[in-house]
């Protein structure tokens, strides 16, 4: 197999591909990436400074829905990886607007998937090397009860519109591979955290909101469970599995790291208390806690069993939570202007529309 590699990926302006990208650059310095997003709400090329001038690197505006754009790709560069990543990507907004992720999440990764098997299944191309690894989520295993794990066996049952999009999605890699011969990797990860992660999600929204003394939004009880992933530790495993995972086969990537949602609030606001002082009123920000109404079909845990890629790829998560933690708080503390430059745009609307409901 040859080392190096002309990378398509796709979303990576977005949280978790940026990072992906950022690995990619600094690993595999003669790795061609070719980035094609169509920066939607959650893609934002400031995810990507420092990288964007790079000789190895481009970006590509366009939808992996317009399948003319993504065979032109094809047809342009020599593509043999695939790294798709592009999705609508956050449950709430599933829920208030599912069209968007049937769209993008489904249909967008037939569209990429029917691309690469025109280029790369035609009579004179040798599939041996090629990868088209499909970056999924352990959301499609539906929720668990106070015990066990999900491991790749697991039957699929979603609950939200998101998880049910992914689900469709990882069913069509699948087919591609079993009918058409598509040499396609699927991996399903847990919740991540870290830097450039959009403020719609749990902790940077709590970051934000703890910072400026706002309230902070728990839905329900607040007991809901998330096993979290330093976003490093997950850009790495989809490497691993790029270059040593086998084709045809679905990798569990998690942190080991079961959190209940209260807990992780505090986590964030004992941080920041410790960093940057009490709040002006002298109070601690846990005081900021707000139980709000619960998001419907609420999963109640997650929790992944990793033992798969543990055992084949010798992948294991690097940094615990506490580490992560202190990092993702200071890499947020450090990018101020990052985060004020979204909360301040169209996010705006979105917050007050979401948080000042009933
Ligand atoms: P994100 O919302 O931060 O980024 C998504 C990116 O995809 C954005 O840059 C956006 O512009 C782009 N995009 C959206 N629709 C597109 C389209 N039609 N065409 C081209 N680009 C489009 O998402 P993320 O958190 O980085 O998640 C990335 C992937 O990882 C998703 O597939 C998600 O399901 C999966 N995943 C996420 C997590 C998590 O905790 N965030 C966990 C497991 C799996
Ligand atoms: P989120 O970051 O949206 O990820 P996911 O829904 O994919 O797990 O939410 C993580 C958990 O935090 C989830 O149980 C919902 C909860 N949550 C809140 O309690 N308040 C909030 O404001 C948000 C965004 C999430």
């Amino acid at each position: 197999m040859k080392n190096k590699r002309t990378v398509l990926v796709t979303g990576g302006a977005g949280f978790i591909g940026a990072n992906f990208i950022r690995l990619v650059h600094s690993t595999y310095k003669d790795w061609r990436i070719i980035n094609l997003d169509k920066l939607t709400y959650a893609g934002n090329l400031n995810n990507l400074n420092g990288i964007i001038t790079s000789d190895t690197y481009r970006f590509v505006k366009g939808d992996i829905c317009d399948s003319t754009c993504v065979e032109s790709l094809f047809a342009e560069e020599d593509i043999d990886t695939v790294v798709h990543f592009a999705a609508e990507s956050h449950v709430d907004r599933s829920i208030t607007g599912p069209a968007d992720f049937i769209q993008t999440n489904i249909v967008g990764t037939f569209t990429l998937l029917e691309a690469a098997k025109k280029a790369w299944l035609g009579a004179k191309e040798n599939v041996g090397n090629k990868c088209f690894l499909h970056v999924s989520t352990d959301e499609v295993y539906g929720s668990l009860g106070e015990t066990g794990f999900f491991t790749e066996k697991t039957p699929f049952d979603p609950r939200s519109p998101y998880s049910a999009s992914k689900a469709s999605s990882d069913h069509l890699a699948n087919a591609y591979f079993h009918t058409y011969g598509l040499p396609v990797k699927i991996t399903n990860c847990s919740n991540n955290y870290g830097p450039y992660q959009f403020p719609e999600k749990l902790i940077p929204l709590i970051f934000n909101n703890a910072l400026h003394e706002k309230s902070l939004p728990v839905y329900g009880d607040g007991l809901n469970v998330r096993d979290w992933l330093y976003v490093q530790d997950h850009c790495e495993a989809i490497l691993a599995v790029i270059v040593g995972g086998k084709t045809g086969h679905c990798y569990n990537i998690g942190g080991n790291n079961e959190k209940q949602n209260l807990n992780v609030v505090e986590v964030v606001c004992d941080l920041l208390d410790k960093k940057v002082g009490p709040m002006s009123s002298g109070k601690p920000r846990k005081s900021l806690i707000t139980f709000v109404e619960d998001r419907l079909g609420h999963d109640r845990r997650y929790a992944i069993d990793a033992t798969k890629i543990g055992e084949h790829l010798n992948w294991q998560p690097k940094m615990t939570f506490e580490q992560g933690m202190e990092k993702t708080i200071d890499w947020y503390l450090a990018n101020r202007a990052w985060i004020d430059n979204i909360v301040n745009g169209e996010y705006q609307n979105y917050y007050d529309t979401m948080y000042t409901r009933g």
